[in-house]
């Protein structure tokens, strides 16, 4: 298929999985796993965003995370604080606007700190939106949004209203991948999945790179959505 035959979609979320396994093929400690995982989040996310998707959403730590041996969710803690800190350049660099979905509550002070320099230091930039989920369920974004319509002292509420509420103000989602086979959404976005189409490749996270991604824009561009209404003949 000729390059400009494909469709680029407006909003892309991938479920970041099988940094552990990865790293368990290779000998390696599923950390090291993790740390592969980040460098190809910054790749990949560079590379899904100039091609003109506006928006990225990725699924970097979930709310049931916090159950893995603590070794391992403080690696990733820490994973997050450098990165977090150390990268705001290369966002900046690349033009894209880094904001974040999930709970406060459980992460630390630092942890906190490092995602608000980063969203404050690209807050300007244009170029396309990576939204990281970090502590972040689909129940509890959507409980979350209830207790805040809740609070507002609501009596009724329309989907559009109910969308603002959420986490961040963000289109439906298109086009969702998750890596290394499993079949399953795992608490990711509930709200914005209604009607996504869903492509799970083989391969693990670290190695999704740019030729994986291009495989996955092929397989959207060929589906036919029809969002409950009939074909376009
Ligand atoms: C995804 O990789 C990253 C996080 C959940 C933080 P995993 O750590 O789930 O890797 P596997 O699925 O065990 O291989
Ligand atoms: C989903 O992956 C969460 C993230 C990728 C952050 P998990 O590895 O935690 O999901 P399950 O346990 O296989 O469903
Ligand atoms: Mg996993």
């Amino acid at each position: 298929m000729n390059s400009t035959n494909i469709l680029i979609p407006n909003h892309v979320a991938i479920i970041l999985d099988g940094n552990g396994r990865w790293a368990k093929e290779r000998g390696l400690k599923r950390t090291e796993g993790h740390r592969e995982g980040y460098k190809t989040l910054k790749k990949i996310s560079k590379y899904i965003l100039h091609k003109g998707t506006k928006y990225l959403s990725v699924f970097a730590f979930s709310t049931e995370n916090f159950n893995r041996p603590k070794e391992e969710v403080d690696y990733l803690m820490n994973l997050f604080i450098k990165g977090f800190k150390n990268d705001t350049w290369y966002f900046n660099k690349e033009n894209i606007r880094v904001v974040f979905s999930g709970r406060k509550e459980k992460l630390s002070k630092e942890v906190l700190e490092a995602m608000d320099i980063m969203e404050k230091d690209t807050l300007n930039n244009t170029g396309g939106i990576l939204n990281i989920c970090l502590n972040y369920g689909g129940r509890a974004e959507i409980v979350d949004a209830v207790n805040k319509i809740i609070k507002d002292k609501k009596e009724s509420i329309t989907e559009e209203e109910f969308k603002k509420y959420l986490y961040q103000d963000l289109p439906d989602i298109d086009l969702m991948i998750r890596t290394s086979g499993e079949i399953r959404i795992s608490n990711f976005m509930l709200w914005q999945l209604s009607y996504t189409e869903l492509y799970f490749p083989n391969c693990y996270f670290p190695d999704f790179l740019e030729e994986e991604y291009d495989k996955a824009l092929t397989e959207y561009t060929k589906r036919e959505r029809r969002f409950g209404g009939l074909k376009n003949e």
